[in-house]
Order: C-alpha cells, then sequence, then structure tokens
C-alpha cells in the first residue's frame, strides 16, 4: 500500500517535473538571460511588447519605495515601455534589487523618458548608482528625449542595486530596466573588473536608416544608421548566410556597408570626448558584402591618430570578423580613425559597423554580504524608518545613516563597524541576528523601548568597544562576558540608566525552581539538538547533491562537500602542502576561485574519527581572524576531509626554522604572539559560550574564570606548537588543528587521558609525569613557544652534539641578564630590549614548574598587547634597537624578573 501511494507521487512528481521543463524551455526559446522592467507598471501586469515581442514585467517586486506615474496621452510615446515611469518623491537614494547569476557577462540599460509626467514642463536632473559605485548622472537637454545608461558589467554578487539619487534638481524617476546576458567571450578587456559603459554603437551604410534591436539583435543592443557622405554597399544576406563570431552583431547590420567615395581616399571618422583621461574600447565588425572576382583584392590597415593598430585587414565575405584596441585608447580629446587601403589592394576599404565603450571606474567593492543580509533583516525586525536603500556602505558620501564601515583599498568587501539605532522607536528584544555583525565595534541601541533580557550572544562581537544600552527597558543579568570584558577596559558597557529591571552583579536570587528549571532546558535543548542531527542525518540520505539553497534565506558559510567535488578543489590531490597527525593536507582551488587547504583523513588513522569531529564541530561555530575558519567539510563513508581558508604564509615553524626564509623581525614576532594568544582566548571561551553552557547550566557565570577555576568542562588545544600557527599573508596568526581539543563531560574524564597528546618539547613535563591534564599544560607549550620565538632556535635545541630542551638552554642565560645572549642573533639587535625582557619575562612564567604559578592566557594575551605597545613607542621614539637602548631599562627588568 504504502509503495504504491510512493509510486504514485513519483510518478505524480516526473510529469509535473516535465511540464515544467517545456514551459522552461517555451520561454527560455529566445528571451533566456532577459530581465525586461516596465517601471511604474502597476503590479502583476506584463505584456509583449509589440515591435520586439519582448516580454515586459512591473518592476513592483524589485522594489519597494516610489510612486507609480503615467505619461499624458498627449505627449508622443514612441515605445510601450516608456508609457510609465516611477518616481521618487522621497528618500536621496532608492535602489531597485534585481537577482542575477553572479559572474555572468550583462549588457544593463537604464531608459528615461520624461514626457512631462508630473506636468512641470521641467526634466529633472540626478544621479544614479550601482550598488556601492556611482554609475552615472542622469540629464535631458530636451523634455521629449529619451536618455540612457547602457553598460557591460559582470556582477560579482547574485543580485544587483541600481539606485536613483536625489541630487537636489528635480524628483528622480525612471523607465525602464533591462537586462540581458551576453557571450563572456565578448567585450573582453584587460581586467574582468572593468565596466564597459557604451559610448557610440553604429551601424554603416544602413540603407533603410532605422535602428534596430531585438530580433534582429539577440542581445538587444539598439544600432544606431549612421549618414555620412560614403558610399553605400549592401548584400541580402539569409538566415545562416552570416558566419558568426562571439559578438554576433545582427545579420542586417552587417549586410550593409560604407565605402569612400573616392576609391583611393582614405575612410575616415572621428569622435571627440570631454576628458582625456578617460579610457575607450573600440570594437569594429567587418563582413565582406561584395563577391570579388579573381584579380580583385580588399585590403587594409586601420589608424587612429595616426598610430597604427590593425592591419591588413582583409574583410572574409560573409563572415564576422570583429578588431577590438587590444588596450584602452586614452590621452587625447579627439580620436581621429583612419582606413587605409594598403598598396596591393585593388578596392577601397569598408565599414559595416563600430561601437565604443568608455572605461568606467566602480572602485568600491560590495558590502560583505553576511552584513548585508544581517542590516536587512534589523531594518525589517525593527522598521526602521531610515532611507536603508542600497549598498549599505557605499558610496562613501551615501553610507546608510548610522553606520559606519570599514573600506580598505584592497578591493576586501567593506564591513559594518559602527551601527547607531539610538532614539530609533525600536521596541522588543535585542534581536540574535546583530551579533552577526562580526566587526562591530560600536554598538548603540540606547533610548528605545527594547525589553527582554541583554542576550549572551552580544559577547560573540568580539570587536566591540562601545555598547550603549541604556534609557530602554531591559531586564535581568548583564551578562557576565560583557562585564568581564568592561572591568578589563576592553569595552564601555553603559547599560544602567533607566533600565530598572537589570542587575549586574549581585541580583542573582538563591532559588531552588532554578536548577530543575535549567537542567529541563538543558534536555530540552540536547533532545532539540538530536532532533535536528537526525533530520541532517535523514537529509543526508535524500539529498546527495549540497544545496545551499535548502538552509535558509541566509548564506550558510559552511558547506559539505561530496568526493568528487574534494577530487575537483584539489585537482585530483595534485599539491600536497602539509603533513598533520592525521593525514595529508592538500592545496585546493574552489569554483569561485578562492583558494584553500583540504585536509584528508588518512583512511588507516580511524582513530582520529573523533578529533575529526570535533574539529569539525568546533569550527564550524568559531568564526575569528585568529583562528583558522573552516569552510567546509567532506564526510562521505570513509573519506573525511576538512577544508580551511588557505592561509598564504604556511606555517610559524617554516618561517622560524626553514633555511632560506626571509627573517620575521622583532615586531612581527610580537604580533604573531599577541594573535596567537588572542586565538586561544578565542577559542576557549567560544566553544565554552557554545557547549560549556549546555553540560553545565548551573555553574556561576563569570567568564573566563568559568573555564579555569570552576566548572567543567576544561578546554585545552592540547597540541599547541608553531607548526599549529599558520601564517594569512599580512602575516597574521591563525591558530589551528583543533583536532586534539576536547570537552570532557563530567569529573571522572577530566584527569583521565585517553590517549597520549602533544609534541615533544611542547608537551608539559608535568602532564607527560603525571599523565593528568590540566588547563594549564597549553600554557606551557604557549610559554615554549614564546621562547622559539624569542631566540629563534627549536623547542629541542642541538647544542654539543646533544639535544637538549630549549628551556635548559635559555634559563641560564637569563640568568646571566645579557638580552643579547638570548635573542635571536639573525635579527643583528633589531629590537626594544624593554619588550624583549618583557616577554621573556611572561615565557618564564608560562613554564613555571607548579601550574598554579602560571598565568591564564587572558592574562597572557594583555600582557604580550603590552609589549608590542611598548615595542611601538621606542619606535616611535626613533630608537629603533637594542644597541640604542640604555642598559638601565634591561637592569630593571632583570631585576624585575630575578625578583620573582
Ligand atoms: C531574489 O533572490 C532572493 C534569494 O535567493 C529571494 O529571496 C528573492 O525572493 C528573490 N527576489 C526576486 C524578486 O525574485
Ligand atoms: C526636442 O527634440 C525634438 C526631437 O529632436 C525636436 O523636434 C524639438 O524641436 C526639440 N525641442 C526643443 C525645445 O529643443
Ligand atoms: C588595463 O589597461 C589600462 C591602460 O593600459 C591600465 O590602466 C589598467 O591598469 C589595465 N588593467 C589591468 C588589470 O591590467
Ligand atoms: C559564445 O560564443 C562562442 C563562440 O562563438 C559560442 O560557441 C557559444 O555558444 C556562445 N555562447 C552563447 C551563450 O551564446
Ligand atoms: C579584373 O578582370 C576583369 C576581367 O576579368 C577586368 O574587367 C578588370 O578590369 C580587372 N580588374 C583589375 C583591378 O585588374
Ligand atoms: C599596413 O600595415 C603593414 C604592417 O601590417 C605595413 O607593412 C604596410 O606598410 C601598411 N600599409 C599602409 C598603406 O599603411
Ligand atoms: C603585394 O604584392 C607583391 C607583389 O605582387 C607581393 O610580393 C606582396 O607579398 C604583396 N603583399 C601583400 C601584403 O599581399
Ligand atoms: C517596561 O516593562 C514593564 C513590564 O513589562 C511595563 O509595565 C512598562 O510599561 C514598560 N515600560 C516602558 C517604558 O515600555
Amino acid at each position: 500500500m504504502k509503495q504504491t501511494v510512493i509510486g504514485m507521487l513519483l510518478h505524480f512528481l516526473l510529469v509535473l517535473f516535465g511540464v515544467l521543463a517545456i514551459l522552461v524551455l517555451i520561454q527560455a526559446q529566445d528571451q533566456s538571460g532577459f530581465i525586461s522592467i516596465d517601471c511604474g507598471l502597476s503590479e502583476l501586469s506584463s505584456y509583449s511588447e509589440t515591435d520586439t515581442g519582448i516580454n515586459y514585467i512591473s518592476d513592483a517586486k524589485f522594489i519597494d519605495s516610489g510612486v507609480s506615474k503615467r505619461i499624458p496621452p498627449t505627449e508622443i510615446i514612441v515605445k510601450q515601455q516608456l508609457e510609465h515611469v516611477r518616481s521618487f518623491p522621497s528618500g536621496v537614494r532608492n535602489c531597485y534589487r534585481i537577482n542575477v547569476t553572479s559572474d555572468t557577462k550583462y549588457l544593463i540599460r537604464a531608459s528615461f523618458y520624461y514626457g512631462n509626467y508630473d506636468d512641470l514642463n521641467e526634466p529633472p536632473q540626478f544621479d544614479l548608482h550601482f550598488g556601492a559605485n556611482v554609475w552615472d548622472t542622469v540629464k535631458f537637454t530636451n523634455l521629449s528625449l529619451i536618455a540612457t545608461s547602457e553598460i557591460i558589467y559582470t556582477p560579482s554578487q547574485d543580485y544587483i542595486q541600481p539606485c536613483l539619487v536625489n541630487t537636489g534638481n528635480g524628483t528622480p524617476f525612471i523607465s525602464s530596466i533591462e537586462l540581458r546576458t551576453l557571450n563572456n567571450t565578448a567585450y573582453v578587456t584587460n581586467s574582468t573588473k572593468t565596466v564597459l559603459s557604451n559610448f557610440l554603437r553604429f551601424d554603416i551604410g544602413s540603407i533603410t536608416n532605422i535602428e534596430y534591436r531585438y530580433k534582429d539583435d539577440v542581445f538587444d543592443r539598439v544600432w544606431f544608421p549612421y549618414e555620412v557622405d560614403w558610399a553605400r554597399l549592401n548584400t541580402s544576406l539569409n538566415n545562416n548566410d552570416l558566419v558568426q563570431n562571439d559578438y554576433e552583431p545582427p545579420r542586417i547590420v552587417m549586410s550593409t556597408a560604407a565605402t569612400p567615395v573616392n576609391a583611393s581616399a582614405p575612410m575616415q571618422f572621428h569622435w571627440s570626448v570631454d576628458n582625456e583621461n578617460d579610457q575607450y574600447y573600440a570594437y569594429f565588425h567587418f563582413n565582406e558584402v561584395e563577391k570579388l572576382a579573381e584579380n580583385e583584392t580588399r585590403s587594409f590597415n586601420i589608424t587612429v591618430n595616426g598610430d597604427f593598430l590593425f592591419g591588413p585587414e582583409i574583410p572574409v565575405h560573409q563572415a564576422v570578423h570583429t578588431i577590438v584596441s587590444t588596450k584602452p585608447l586614452t590621452g587625447a580629446a579627439r580620436y581621429l580613425f583612419s582606413l587605409l587601403k594598403t598598396e596591393n589592394s585593388t578596392l577601397p576599404p569598408i565599414l559595416n559597423a563600430y561601437e565604443v565603450y568608455k572605461v568606467m571606474d566602480f572602485p568600491q567593492s560590495e558590502t560583505e554580504q553576511d552584513d548585508v543580509d544581517t542590516i536587512t533583516n534589523i531594518k525589517k525586525a525593527y522598521g526602521v524608518a531610515r532611507n536603508w536603500q542600497g549598498d549599505p556602505c557605499g558610496p562613501v558620501n551615501y553610507m546608510w545613516e548610522g553606520l559606519n564601515c570599514s573600506i580598505d583599498d584592497a578591493n576586501n568587501p567593506p564591513r559594518i563597524t559602527s551601527l547607531n539605532l539610538s532614539s530609533s522607536g525600536l521596541t522588543g528584544e535585542i534581536a540574535s541576528f546583530i551579533s552577526k555583525l562580526a566587526m562591530l565595534e560600536y554598538l548603540d541601541l540606547s533610548n528605545n523601548s527594547l525589553n527582554g533580557p541583554i542576550p549572551d550572544f552580544l559577547i560573540q562581537l568580539r570587536s566591540l568597544k562601545v555598547l550603549n544600552v541604556g534609557k530602554n527597558n531591559l531586564t535581568g543579568l548583564v551578562p557576565s562576558g560583557l562585564l568581564e570584558r568592561s572591568k578589563t577596559g576592553s569595552l564601555s558597557l553603559s547599560v544602567d540608566d533607566d533600565n530598572l529591571g537589570l542587575c549586574t552583579m549581585n541580583c542573582k536570587k538563591k532559588n531552588i525552581a532554578v536548577p530543575l528549571v535549567a537542567s529541563f532546558s538543558a534536555l530540552v535543548v540536547i533532545v532539540l539538538i538530536s532532533l535536528g542531527l537526525w533530520i541532517l542525518r535523514r537529509q543526508k540520505v535524500v539529498v546527495t547533491s549540497s544545496n545551499s539553497k535548502e538552509r535558509g534565506s541566509m548564506k550558510s558559510k559552511h558547506q559539505r562537500f561530496s568526493y568528487t567535488e574534494i577530487l575537483n578543489i584539489t585537482d585530483n590531490f595534485k599539491t600536497t602542502i602539509g603533513e598533520g597527525g592525521f593525514g595529508k593536507v592538500y592545496f585546493g582551488i574552489l569554483q569561485d576561485q578562492t583558494q584553500v587547504a583540504v585536509k584528508r583523513l588518512s583512511p588507516s588513522s580511524m582513530q582520529g574519527y573523533k578529533e575529526f569531529q570535533s574539529e569539525a564541530q568546533l569550527l564550524m561555530i568559531v568564526h575569528h581572524r585568529n583562528l583558522v575558519s573552516l569552510i567546509g567539510y567532506c564526510d562521505e563513508g570513509e573519506i573525511k576531509a576538512l577544508i580551511y581558508e588557505y592561509m598564504a604564509n604556511g606555517n610559524l615553524q617554516q618561517h622560524l626554522f626553514v633555511e632560506n626564509s626571509t627573517i620575521l623581525n622583532w615586531n612581527e614576532r610580537l604580533k604573531i604572539a599577541v594573535d596567537a594568544a588572542h586565538g586561544n582566548v578565542l577559542f576557549m571561551e567560544t566553544y565554552f559560550l557554545h557547549f560549556a553552557a549546555l553540560y553545565c547550566p548551573l555553574c556561576e557565570f563569570s567568564g573566563l574564570d568559568y573555564l579555569h577555576n570552576g566548572c567543567k568542562p576544561p578546554i585545552m588545544h592540547r597540541d599547541l606548537k608553531p607548526s599549529n600557527i599558520l601564517l594569512d599573508e599580512n602575516l597574521h596568526a591563525k591558530i589551528a588543528d583543533f583536532g586534539l581539543s576536547r570537552a570532557f563531560g563530567n569529573d571522572d574524564d577530566s584527569h583521565v587521558s585517553t590517549r597520549p597528546a602533544g609534541t615533544i618539547g611542547y608537551a608539559d613535563p608535568e602532564y607527560q609525569r603525571t599523565g593528568n591534564t590540566n588547563k594549564k599544560n597549553d600554557i606551557y607549550s604557549f610559554g615554549i613557544i614564546l621562547f622559539e620565538l624569542i631566540t629563534g632556535k627549536k623547542a629541542m635545541v642541538r647544542a654539543s652534539g646533544e639535544n637538549i630542551h630549549i628551556l635548559q638552554w635559555v634559563i641560564s642565560l637569563v640568568k646571566g641578564g645579557d638580552i643579547r645572549n638570548i635573542v635571536d642573533t639573525r635579527l643583528q639587535g633589531e629590537f626594544s630590549i624593554s619588550s624583549a625582557w618583557k616577554v621573556v619575562e611572561i615565557a618564564m612564567s608560562c613554564v613555571s614548574q607548579t601550574t598554579a604559578e602560571r598565568p591564564g592566557i587572558s592574562q597572557i594575551s594583555t600582557e604580550l598587547k603590552e609589549c608590542l605597545s611598548l615595542d611601538m613607542v621606542q619606535r616611535n621614539n626613533g630608537s629603533t634597537s637594542a644597541r640604542d637602548e640604555l642598559v638601565s631599562v634591561a637592569t630593571v627588568s632583570v631585576s624585575t624578573f630575578l625578583a620573582r
């Protein structure tokens, strides 16, 4: 019974699918790749334009602002798509958002026909933006003219945002927006980033003197007849008579050509430009329209302002040949083109058509997609009544009100760093997605009517420096993680004024009901998670290819890859870039050209599967600049692999110890130490936030101390060493390889080592001796790494023929009191003595015999930052090297150290 029902369902689905496919095919017959929008047309309306047969649709689903208007019947309306306009009486910037296929070359055309639609008899002037960039200024010299702005552009996102911008010269409006996909191999310039703006497009020698577009032109370009006193030549071309190239100029355009009246004279034409520095690309299309006799030839050279451009061109009968200027033309106010008959040619030159495009600059990348999605959600959730339209961060003068963004010139997408929603009438709770603005430094939600608690998730905003939630109606505890940061001065926190229900520290009442409720909620969470996992597992069986659309509207950062995809990404595991305890690491390239490192778990080391899982689980959640990001994973039967961001500068080990590598200078070493410490703090805190709370909902909530002193589980990396500290292209350090870390669920387990962990030289002797794990084991390893950074020597030093541990070597030198004997000689004295002593001091405390004397990682992090600022100060004061420094500084440091 069940079987037949499923069978019927399948059958039905198949039929439905077939019908849909046929419908899609019919649609796609000739207008595939076309998006034709009649702006201002009433919602849900559409029509097929009579001259071209192009299907136009209403713009209603692409924009939510503006008003629909109609050109009065007394005006001439040459095309139906110009009959309506959408006009924007309010808001400075109003934007369309149109879905496209990313990385596809589009011809994008916006048209504006004023037609006195507002009865003011005065056409406005306004600007066009394209996402984060300025596109054009629209102006009219004459009421009855149609203005168009047309570009050829390859969007990198899967939407575009054309915007109309009020510049104080009248109300902006728009008549139509047309998108047509082009052949990616046509209109190629020296960079895929180049935007081409149409400047001229002429049909030469036209005998009809009418303009041609779709269906004559498959890409719906508009070709204007060009009238000069040349002789016209024409032929008739039937279907398939003309051999096309990637540009596919229309047959009707290519069937006519012009030639000089005086057969021995050159064929000349020119155009003038406003700005000599502008760059232009010219495209000449040729087709021999005459059938030449045996003794006839047509051959000519093309020059621009007297300089040779191309030649000899010998047009081929009934075949399109296109000549492109290989580099952009620039540096002249007037470009004179000459087609010069070569000596052997019996016939004068011809020209069928040409196009000229101006190179446009879209310098600013679109804002990071996650930030855009998040801020859009915030806008929707709170109904923010501001003119928040288009790209949040660009163009710079049009950044959304209340936002600030980091914009660098390295083509990185801008990130939102500041959000001020003070006095904006916000109601309800603080929305969780605010925590997705990962780079946020400043958040002001004050003077609204927000209620509920200050949520824990705000702790995830690692860069947050200022948080103001004062003058609201918030209740409950202030998350201890925030208080902690406020205490250490890294966060300026304003919570108190008028939030009467809010308490910071001691308001937690002893309440018997709490444990029960807490355990119960923990249980619920666990059940929910198990349910989620179960559903995921089921989906895994049904859905074989990963489909990101199924994961909801927010794009997931992490992807599941199939083995075949892994093969493609790594080009069949072609390049090995490393080898870890669990297998090899390969270089790979994703479809979007992102470089990645693929870590494959070797089938033989299946005992590593647990570590594989814990690493994947952890990194799925953690995302920070001091932790290596996981892009995805593969878990297909025997094949397990993790896909990470590619770290261009390899690992610290290579930089410190491999010969011929460039020597890291002192400042770089300090920065790496700071990054690595920060990475560790983060790693622990985040892990704690996401997992520990589940296991241990009843514990006192007090930030890092929770981890270190109170509750389980203790979180450890357990294999810190230079080869696990990776460096990106800017030498920023990120911690990798959490494979060995794990959280122990209960007290008994926490002291039991289930497998040996760590690497000789870095592993805590205390642990090796007793086999007991301790949260300070990592601190020891970190201290060893600090010594390696200071001395440039490996953890196991080769001295007088035998391997000794770096500590044996360094401790006597520390007592000797001359820092220059300790610091890496390759630095040739280029370091500041005071910062070097301080790092030695920190390192010494890390490797302290008694684990209790070792500082916590957050303290280490803070102190290392001080070293860095010491070094900076010294540099700024001009004394950049140890040689210049006062000896007294060193003496003070030594005595401080020896006093410990
Ligand atoms: C554009 O794409 C987004 C995400 O894929 C989707 O949510 C939205 O509905 C689409 N918009 C239109 C107008 O099709
Ligand atoms: C506007 O342009 C049209 C067509 O080119 C022309 O006939 C008309 O005279 C122009 N009007 C003005 C005021 O220039
Ligand atoms: C393309 O050529 C122009 C002019 O020669 C130059 O300014 C520009 O930098 C080039 N772009 C690339 C990506 O090579
Ligand atoms: C692009 O041009 C190439 C070469 O002319 C042709 O093979 C290909 O089919 C064209 N693609 C499209 C989408 O028209
Ligand atoms: C080509 O040959 C034809 C006769 O076959 C003659 O009439 C014509 O003048 C010749 N043209 C040239 C350019 O020699
Ligand atoms: C045409 O260009 C060729 C080089 O491609 C050159 O040898 C020839 O002299 C040129 N002829 C004229 C008429 O400029
Ligand atoms: C021009 O004609 C001469 C003599 O017939 C020949 O040697 C030369 O190769 C020809 N040049 C071209 C470019 O066809
Ligand atoms: C604050 O919340 C309390 C309790 O929900 C409510 O009675 C009060 O009206 C709220 N005050 C404001 C200003 O929203």
